[in-house]
């Protein structure tokens, strides 16, 4: 991040309070991110974190737990830096339905606040499971946890993990019930995805480089592939998998972002006032699937073993696999299919998205000698690992003949130097809630659009059967694409 956002950075002690710090979303991200933050002079100089769960920790055993997920990531900070960031933090058990936990969360401010010698900034992250997000929302509401302790200094901020809701009428009832207790520039949904800075790229490669905007469109594109393919397995979130399954997990969210990017149209300026509406407005134009086509649309399927895993029900039919094919309904992208591919466990992890640009007809190709069969191009944009954008394109093999091959033109993050620039998503994440950008947040309309599409596929597809796979594998044999 460049040392000119600095200045951005609010000069009042700012407090983190993070709900569910004993989850694996604070162990794996939430804390790297913030000491990384601190480690990179990006966090308020006088800040404290205060984590707030049901287990009983003494301090030092909190304290001892910040050690071990600090640990567990490689990094490069000396031992002073990781124990001043660690004695900036304390805990507090509690419950999330009790009234008592909320008033004990509210005097811990207070004492903070004393010892700033001022009313500080607080920010809420709800690392929790979504099933408790409505009772953490009551808790605040109700202990008047949400108004900041003055008018003129410190603000108060809530950030909410996704999933958001549980299907449309659920996200839109949350949405209301956070909107009477936040005012809408306080309240941070976050997408994680959207901080990613490969998909970021993706409006700089498609809008600063002119020659792309005259064939973006159903002219020119023939399918766009979506892949969001993992290779880890549930890790320590059995129950929580269990009950929310991949296409919540990720299909409603992160990969309705990359979608979102590749077609949305151009925001006149850069700002959260002009993206959130386009990414709002192409979300919104997705054509819902039909019941009668749902099975030439939509697979969804389970890996071996997954029953067995610790936290997943017996006999559980909640998908470890999906893929879909999706149509957006406007003038650029009518009758342009966009297939979307998401499984754990799969053999080969990578984030992309492939665009597929029209072949030329077979007469005219029937003069070059293609090995392997003339293909379309393609686009790649690889959001992770190995960050970067490719397209396949003919060339001539040198020699007396036509004989034309398939090569790639390459752009890799790593080889061009930029690699270790990549910020974390989840640092920009908070970075951006603590100077209060919205952009990289999805907005009510985004939340509300990508549920509309997702929904009727969920009440749906259960009477399609579930297909297995293999850990390791591809996915199930039967695809879509
Ligand atoms: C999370 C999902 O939002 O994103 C996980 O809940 C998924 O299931 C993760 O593994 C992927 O994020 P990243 O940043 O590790 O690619």
């Amino acid at each position: 991040m460049s040392e000119n956002l600095k200045k951005e950075i609010p000069d009042i002690p700012t407090i983190f309070v993070i709900f569910g710090i004993t989850g694996d979303l604070a162990r794996r991200k939430l804390i790297p991110a913030l000491l990384d933050l601190y480690g990179k002079g990006f966090l308020p100089k006088r800040f404290s974190l205060v984590g707030f769960s049901r287990r009983t920790f003494s301090e030092e055993e909190f304290k001892n737990l910040l050690r071990e997920y600090i640990n567990d990531k490689n990094h490069s900070y000396n031992e002073k830096l990781v124990e001043e960031f660690i004695e900036n933090s304390s805990y507090l058990q509690g419950f999330f339905d009790s009234e008592d936990g909320y008033k004990s969360l509210q005097k811990r401010l207070e004492e903070i606040d004393i010892g700033f010698g001022q009313c500080s900034n607080k920010l809420f992250y709800l690392a929790v499971p979504p099933s408790q997000y409505e009772t953490i929302f009551k808790g605040i509401g109700k202990s008047e946890l949400n108004k900041p302790c003055d008018d003129n200094t410190g603000w108060t901020r809530i950030l909410v993990e996704k999933p958001f809701g549980n299907n449309t009428d659920t996200a839109i009832k949350l949405d209301k019930m956070l909107g009477k207790i936040f005012d809408e520039e306080q309240i941070f949904r976050i997408d994680h995805y959207l901080a990613k800075e490969a998909l970021q790229n993706i409006m700089v490669f498609r809008f600063a480089n002119g020659m792309f905007e005259p064939i973006w469109n159903r002219n020119h594109i023939n399918s766009v592939h979506i892949l969001f393919h993992e290779a880890e397995g549930l890790r320590t979130r059995g129950a929580f998998y269990d009950s929310v399954g991949l296409l919540r997990d990720v299909g409603q969210n992160h990969m309705l972002a990359m979608l979102s990017h590749v077609a949305m149209e151009e925001p006149k300026f850069l700002t959260a006032y002009y993206v959130r509406p386009e990414r709002a407005k192409v979300l919104g134009a997705l054509k819902k699937i039909k019941s009668s086509a749902i099975e030439n649309q939509v697979i969804r399927g389970q890996y071996e073993g997954f029953q067995g895993e610790e936290g997943v029900a017996e006999g559980s039919e909640t998908e470890t696999f999906f893929s879909l094919k999706a149509y957006i309904n406007n003038s650029r992208w009518r009758g342009v299919p966009f297939y979307m591919k998401s499984g754990k466990g799969l053999g080969n992890e990578k984030m992309e998205i492939n665009v597929h640009f029209g072949m030329r007809n077979q007469r005219e190709l029937s003069k070059y000698d293609c090995k392997g069969g003339c293909k379309c191009n393609v686009l790649t944009f690889r959001i992770q690992p190995n960050e970067g954008i490719s397209i396949s394109f003919w060339v001539k093999r040198p020699g007396f003949e036509n004989e034309v091959e398939s090569k790639r033109l390459n752009f890799s993050y790593e080889e061009s130097g930029f690699g270790s620039m990549i910020p974390d998503a989840y640092e920009r994440v908070l970075f951006d809630c603590i100077i209060g950008e919205q952009t990289l947040f999805s907005s009510t309309d985004e939340v509300k659009n990508s549920w509309k599409f997702i929904t009727p596929i969920l009440e749906r597809w259960t009477k399609t059967p579930l297909h297995k796979y293999k850990k390791g594998s591809d996915g199930p044999v039967s695809k879509l694409f």
